[in-house]
């Protein structure tokens, strides 16, 4: 994935609050934290979906859960020791309760699970199960062993079966909005990057099947979906009549379905950019005007360096050619600061790439070596201080981007897709088509409508605005 780890990650402002799934009325309860990128979220809320077939109903209080799952991220250390530091509280819970007679069982999910493996049962016994991404659908199936076995469970194989085909349909959703995962893993192999080593090769699924869950998504109220990918648009599915489908043709195909208003993607690799993708992004309404495009870095020996595939210019003629398909589009992207070996003049190229292109929104990390990774045996680390002091500058940039967007939206009016009340009475939150949150004072009848909202001003994260007669 040229990844969505990004909006939803830790530097951006914490780790996810619980996912709490549907509630199935058997004895036992679950409590699950997200961590990382959306397909966390979205496997999260079908792990949920699956547990609760079992009995297990989703509870948002952790002293209370029989059943604790911290879906993790390794993308960047910060991430993955957040995982350990939980553990540590969880431990002390753990007793509370088997002091009250109640057993906890504890599973460590996602990728960090699949890139320590049994290290993290050694180094906190108080986890019973450890489970990859590939194999989270033997859940239910590892709870009873690890229970009935009274010992602790290592599953990070890459299994032949299809994880997909072992879920449970999708469960009514309460939302408006939702993710679908339509791709998985990467091959890109960026010299920085864990996700090769932890979602595996890339792997799209078929399109029969994605459009099942699409329809049922729609059916139980949901009117904008985003396909989700760690390299979404390097997706190549099999589709009716034995054709491949691009990620183009699955758009033009999911677009046709009735009651589906919206249709995003994430994220996406300039080297994908097909020609039939950004055509897509002129030709088909239902397809939102924006884009997140990680750049990482603007100097061509850096990107070099990370095994990115493409040069800066390549990147900023991309984005022209995006733009003229689609003038209003919204671009963001992911920066990483202080790879080895950049230099004072190297990070100046990066942005210089920011003031050609202009970002609606961009998420920055300082670079953190990770385990197993070409990038973290390089010689010529930057200091950490150096790699502060730049990411200050950068989001400094980057505030002044998002601003200037935002005040550029002042006074225009944005269909605005209605998700849910707002924290004041009377009023409402929804998205813009550039993915901004956008408030105004509406009727709860509106959640689930994309109606005319002309924009009166913006705070550093969303809009505010009136609703305007059609
Ligand atoms: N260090 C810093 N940032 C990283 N990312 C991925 N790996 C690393 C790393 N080792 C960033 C990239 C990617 C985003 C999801 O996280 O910018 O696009
Ligand atoms: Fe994205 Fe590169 Fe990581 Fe693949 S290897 S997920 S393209 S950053």
């Amino acid at each position: 994935m040229d990844d969505r780890l990004t909006e939803i990650d830790e530097d951006q402002g914490g780790e996810l609050p619980a996912v709490v799934g549907q509630t199935s009325g058997g004895g036992r309860k679950v409590f699950v934290r997200t961590f990382g990128c959306q397909m966390n979220v979205y496997d999260s809320e079908r792990m949920t979906e699956a547990l609760a077939g079992e009995g297990y109903a989703a509870t948002g209080a952790i002293e209370e859960a029989d059943l604790v799952i911290l879906n993790t991220c390794h993308i960047r250390e910060k991430a993955a020791e957040k995982v350990y530091s939980d553990l540590g509280r969880l431990r002390v819970l753990k007793q509370e309760r088997a002091a009250a007679g109640s057993d906890t069982v504890v599973a460590v999910v996602g990728c960090v699970a699949q890139a320590e493996g049994a290290e993290i049962v050694r180094r906190a016994p108080v986890v019973d199960l450890v489970i990859g991404p590939q194999s989270y659908h033997r859940l239910p199936e590892l709870i009873v062993r690890t229970r009935a076995e009274s010992r602790s469970l290592v599953e990070t194989e890459f299994p032949e079966e299809e994880k997909f085909a072992h879920l449970p349909h999708r469960a009514p959703a309460r939302a408006v909005t939702a993710f679908l995962t339509v791709q998985e893993g990467c091959d890109k192999f960026c010299t920085f990057c864990v996700v090769p080593y932890t979602r595996g090769m890339e792997y799209s699924r078929a399109v029969a099947d994605i459009e099942r869950e699409a329809r049922a998504l729609v059916e139980s109220g949901v009117r904008e979906v985003t396909l989700l990918g760690q390299n979404v648009n390097g997706y190549h599915g099999a589709g009716p009549g034995g054709r491949t489908y691009s990620l183009a043709d699955l758009v033009h195909r999911l677009a046709r379905i009735d009651g589906l208003e919206r249709l995003r993607y994430t994220t996406s690799h300039p080297r994908d950019m097909s020609d039939d993708l950004i055509a897509a992004h002129a030709d088909e309404p239902k397809l939102m005007p924006y884009l997140h495009l990680p750049f990482q870095a603007g100097s061509d020996r850096i990107l070099a360096a990370m095994n990115r595939k493409h040069t800066a210019r390549e990147y900023v003629d991309l984005a022209r050619r995006i733009r003229s398909a689609r003038p209003d589009l919204a671009l963001s992207t992911d920066v990483i600061v202080g790879f080895p070996g950049e230099s004072e003049d190297e990070f100046a190229e990066t942005l210089a790439v920011f003031a050609e292109v202009g970002f609606a929104a961009a998420f920055s990390f300082k670079y953190s070596p990770r385990p197993g990774t070409p990038a973290e045996k390089l010689a010529d680390q930057v200091p950490e201080d150096v790699k502060t002091e730049r990411l200050a500058r950068l989001q400094e940039v980057i505030d002044r981007h998002q601003r200037t967007f935002s005040a550029s939206c002042v006074g225009r009016t944005l269909p605005v897709l209605f998700e849910r009340l707002g924290r004041h009475e009377g009023q409402l939150i929804g998205r813009s088509p550039f993915l901004q949150g956008v408030h105004a004072e509406a009727p709860p009848e509106l959640i689930g409508k994309i109606v005319p909202v002309e924009i009166s001003s913006f705070g550093p994260n969303s809009l505010a605005g009136v609703i305007r007669p059609e």
